[in-house]
């Protein structure tokens, strides 16, 4: 696991863009895996700033959401969905067609979870996958356990988890299950780039770096990962 410090979440942001750019430069058709939550915002807005200057395009580019709300619409604006294109696909060229955000109100959820994972492995795989983490460790919506998970599944999230995203949630209530990527197809990115900052994450932060790989720390796999990099700011990393 490569570790880079960052004076601030801003700078952080830079960096991380500059990887993702770098990709997309080396293979305009990269398969990206993508992350929602506050943390990817700035490296999303430096994404845009590129497209924008012309150095990057998304035209051929395909896109893998790690995970989306159960039962929430949609168009919500705490959908994962809304985020993405909020934050991202509505300001580059990216094509609607290469975008792959599980659907959280599909009837069949074990159906969705494993067309998504056919999608992946069709596209041939996700060269890097972007990941924030949660206070409890988590990545995507894998929540502490007590077994590593595999392909995409439907989850009950952790009250952590409820604490720490129902501020979000003034319309809709919270819901209380998410669709999310698993452990093993995360693992399966060729290349995994983790953003943490905030004083919040620093015990998480902690865990996944120098306690043992368990999946009650379900960020902590990432140790046997050939190539991730975790990006931090100093508040995230101030218990290492
Ligand atoms: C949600 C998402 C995760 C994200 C986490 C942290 O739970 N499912 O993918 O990493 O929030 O979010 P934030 O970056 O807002 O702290």
């Amino acid at each position: 696991m490569e570790i880079r410090i960052f004076e601030d979440a801003a700078s952080l942001g830079l960096a991380a863009a500059d990887i993702f750019a770098e990709q997309l430069k080396k293979n305009g058709a990269s398969v990206l895996g993508l992350a929602t939550g506050a943390s990817p915002v700035p490296t999303y807005n430096r994404l845009i700033e590129m497209y924008k200057a012309g150095e990057i395009s998304f035209k051929d580019v395909v896109t893998f959401n790690l995970d989306e709300y159960c039962d929430l619409p949609k168009d919500d604006k705490n959908s994962y969905y809304t985020f993405m294109h909020e934050n991202l696909f509505n300001h580059v060229d990216i094509q609607e067609s290469n975008v792959h955000i599980l659907d959280g109100n599909a009837e069949d959820t074990e159906q969705e979870a494993a067309a998504f994972d056919a999608a992946i492995k069709a596209a041939g795989g996700i060269d890097i996958q972007l990941l924030g983490i949660g206070n409890n460790g988590h990545i995507g919506f894998n929540e502490p356990s007590n077994e590593f998970t595999t392909g995409t599944f439907k989850v009950k999230l952790t009250d952590s988890t409820l604490q720490a995203n129902s501020r979000y949630f003034d319309e809709n209530p919270m819901p209380h299950y998410a669709l999310t990527m698993g452990v093993g197809s995360i693992m399966d990115a060729k290349k995994i780039v983790l953003i943490a900052t905030g004083p919040a994450k620093a015990q998480a932060i902690f865990d996944t770096v120098k306690g043992e790989v368990t999946p009650l720390v379900p960020a902590s796999i990432l140790q046997k990962h050939p190539d991730a990099v975790l990006l931090l700011d100093k508040a995230a990393a101030s218990l290492l």
